[in-house]
């Protein structure tokens, strides 16, 4: 373990910056509340973020900013004291993008640790360390991380700070980072909630504002935002479930376009995205490339706005042929053209697409005849075949899609025909659980292995929280599954109850060693996802 980064983790809790925090002038107003993040890592720059909100959760969504904007200092540099600043400057953070600060330092050195502060109004914000992607023609190993689905009033997110102490080089982040939903608008089965969102549900720019900020209030977020660079990407939640392209989710409610500008330009105050992503009216360039050396590179995918509307009106449905249709798309002739394009010109030894929702088919109905989530690849067949396609057709090699959205963990194999087990592999799935969303969860032993039979490619699946801890290497893939066995109290341990490889050029799951030792197990029977 690299005993830097453990006193790092030590040090956010301010212990380093601790003589120049007390010279600031008035502790009430600390303007750093929550915290600071980096992400969008290239070999020779970073985005560097934060937020001034001395009271987060005040009325109005500004955060108990005065309307106007403030000078923020930030600097960079190669050690933790910042004995060693390499870039320092001063950019205003605007009040009309809710004193959101977004710098992009260039001219760094390739794939080395950084750290970062802020300095706003005589006070300090606590210190990030981040790392820039190493250089081409190199490939050193990768620690990475993969989350999705934070619901704050399901759970704790511990699991956000036991993939911390993973010490992860990268996260990826696949979206649901925040709900939308009112006050107990979405209860676990057994209606078990552990805080309250903000008030109503997420419709105005004020009303995203505050739950964001409100997520950013939980410490565990922050420790992982300030622990290392993030790509991250929304899916349905940053603005309302299951939206598609121009069509409104589930929420029943007018002015779908306005919700989108508002939760777009949200997701881009609170997040370290680059500029390119700055959200025009209700669109956003989210789809994008990020080259780690020659070791990987991770083609981010929207499987949102460019999507036709779910058909056969969306859910678990066994009796849609609307899915099948050969004009349907989901990511859209663009990006499908920009992915192909960049899979073929790809010398990267694994090229992972970082996306949302499950790609894989998937039966829920347990017998003859195919119950599939209409919301998935399974409602859009005829582009999935087109994209496994373009993946075979490229030569681009060992390709990893990296899903999550669905509240389980599930690693998969990827077949050219799903319905022929024996053919042509294409590469593998890792899918992460999510990690409040849906509760507790629970293990289902006897339904799962029914499950995994109706679908023999899918290697493993688990409805637990957790995430994916994944160390990527010239010669192999490896995911360690890891599940906690309660989220609904706070601290719970987390455990690796599966750990998959794939070799260079197999493209194929081997399921390597024994699964460590499971938690107590519940009674449940697998089935079709609630996941509203
Ligand atoms: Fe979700």
């Amino acid at each position: 373990m690299d005993l830097t980064r453990r006193n790092f983790m030590i040090g956010t809790a301010g212990l380093t910056l601790a003589p120049q925090r007390a010279s600031a002038s008035r502790r009430t107003g600390d303007p750093f509340t929550l915290g600071v993040a980096s992400g969008a890592p290239t070999a020779d720059g970073i985005v560097l973020w934060t937020r001034l909100a001395p009271r987060p959760l005040a009325d109005g969504g500004h955060g108990g900013m005065p309307d106007r904007n403030v000078d923020v200092e930030w600097q960079l540099a190669e050690d933790e004291r910042f004995t060693r600043v390499v870039r320092s400057g001063t950019v205003a953070a605007r009040s009309s993008w809710a004193h959101s600060v977004h710098v992009e330092p260039t001219g760094l050195q390739p794939g080395r640790e950084y750290f970062y502060r802020f300095r706003a109004g005589g006070h300090l914000s606590p210190t990030g360390r981040t790392r820039t992607a190493p250089a081409p023609g190199t490939a050193p190993a990768l620690a990475f991380g993969a989350v999705s689905c934070s619901n704050y009033e399901q759970g704790y997110f511990t699991a956000y700070r036991r993939l911390a102490e993973q010490h992860p080089d990268l996260i990826l982040h696949l979206g649901d980072y925040i709900y939308e939903y009112a006050p107990g608008g979405y209860k676990n089965s057994d209606g078990k909630i552990v805080r309250s969102h903000t008030a109503h549900r997420c419709q105005t720019l004020a009303e995203y504002r505050l739950r964001h900020a409100q997520y950013k209030t939980d410490p565990d977020l922050r420790a992982l935002h300030a622990l290392a660079p993030w790509i991250a990407v929304n899916d349905d939640h940053e603005i309302e479930n299951n939206w598609a392209g121009v069509h409104p989710g589930t929420s029943g409610r007018p002015n779908f376009a306005e919700r989108k500008r508002a939760g777009y330009r949200a997701y881009y105050e609170h997040m370290p995205l680059r500029r390119s992503a700055l959200p025009h009216g209700s669109s956003m360039q989210l789809y994008r490339r990020l080259a780690w050396g020659d070791l990987a590179t991770f083609h981010v995918l929207d499987t949102r706005q460019f999507r036709d509307d779910q058909p056969c009106d969306d859910g678990v449905r066994d009796d849609c042929t609307q899915r099948l249709a050969t004009g349907r798309v989901l990511v859209g002739s663009t990006q499908r053209k920009w992915l192909a394009a960049g899979l073929r010109s790809s010398r990267a030894r694994w090229n992972l697409l970082v996306q949302q929702i499950f790609m894989a088919q998937h039966d829920y109905h347990l017998g003859p005849g195919k119950e599939v989530l209409l919301d998935t690849w399974d409602g859009y067949t005829a582009e999935r075949d087109r994209v496994l396609g373009d993946l075979v057709a490229s030569g681009a090699r060992n390709p990893v899609v990296l899903t999550g959205d669905i509240h389980c963990h599930y690693a998969s194999d990827l077949l050219v025909d799903f319905d022929d087990p024996d053919s042509r592999r294409v590469g593998v799935e890792l899918v992460t659980t999510s990690v409040t969303s849906d509760g507790d969860g629970y293990d289902a032993p006897a339904g799962r292995a029914i499950e995994l039979a109706e679908n023999p490619h899918i290697a493993y699946a688990d409805q637990r929280r957790g995430f994916i801890a994944g160390r990527l290497t010239p010669t192999e893939l490896r995911a360690d599954f890891h599940t906690l066995p309660y989220v609904t109290k706070r601290n719970a341990p987390s455990t690796v109850t599966a750990s998959f490889t794939v070799a260079d050029g197999a493209h194929r799951l081997a399921r390597s060693s024994a699964p460590a030792a499971r938690a107590p197990q519940a009674a449940a029977a697998a089935g079709a996802p609630r996941k509203p």
